[in-house]
């Protein structure tokens, strides 16, 4: 079971900052998963569009432009990053991403910043999972990149399990660890589909997951969660 460092090592560091992401390095986690919002044109790592809760800002990301949100302290001094920014810092990894789309204004932006990051990265877009609540979103990226692996996320139980993901031509369904059960993941394995769920820190929900068979888990706390992991029974 792989362990994703969700919003980076956001345990213990800043949400979605770079130092964030160093740190589920440091820590050995197997992927990054980050959230990204679009602005002028830019696809930027936060979580949140009101900037209160995650930086010294506030009101709306949207009533803000590239730079002042670049000024602003996202925690510890890090700035709000840009995706280049992230992806530069993993390219020499190997560590998989997860770029979580947010806006609904992110994929015309996305498409020609993966070409470049396989150009000037050399960045192996195998290497990404993009995913999102807005699944039209997953659609329109599909026909335009058929080969990007895509990630239905979905927070509660859907009455037909994990059809709408297979249908979504998905490489997973990334579940709220609130509902999963082993039906569920059985019916999305049948499919094909690989299984992540979030956030899962506790104890007993990383022994729960591993009974399951999931794929992996997003943490907050990827080490911990790793130690917990390889203390299982
Ligand atoms: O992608 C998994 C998880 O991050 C989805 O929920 O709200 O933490 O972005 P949220
Ligand atoms: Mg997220």
């Amino acid at each position: 079971m792989q362990i994703i460092a969700h919003r980076g090592a956001s345990g213990d560091y800043p949400e979605n900052t770079l130092l964030a992401i160093e740190q589920a390095i440091a820590q050995g986690a197997d992927a990054v998963e980050i959230d990204v919002f679009s602005v002028d044109g830019e696809l930027i790592v936060i979580h949140d569009h009101h900037l209160a809760r995650t930086t010294n800002g506030s009101g709306s990301l949207y009533q803000h432009n590239l730079a002042q949100l670049q000024q602003l302290d996202a925690g510890l001094g890090q700035r709000i990053p840009t995706l280049w920014q992230v992806l530069q810092l993993l390219a020499p990894t190997t560590l998989w991403l997860n770029i979580e789309l947010k806006g609904d204004n992110t994929v015309a932006p996305l498409l020609p910043l993966l070409e470049r990051a396989k150009r000037e990265l050399q960045f192996d877009l195998s290497r990404l999972l993009i995913s999102s609540f807005n699944h039209h979103l997953l659609a329109a990226l599909k026909l335009q990149l058929p080969a990007l692996k895509l990630g239905a996320l979905t927070a509660s139980m859907p009455v037909d399990y994990a059809a709408f993901a297979q249908q979504l031509q998905a490489y997973s369904v990334n579940c709220d660890v609130s509902f999963i059960n082993q039906a569920f993941v059985d019916d999305a394995k049948a499919r094909g589909l690989k299984v992540y769920v979030y956030t899962v820190d506790q104890a007993d929900d990383i022994a729960r997951m591993a009974q399951y068979g999931v794929d992996g888990i997003f943490s907050n706390y990827p080490a911990r969660s790793q130690q917990r992991l390889n203390s299982q029974p």
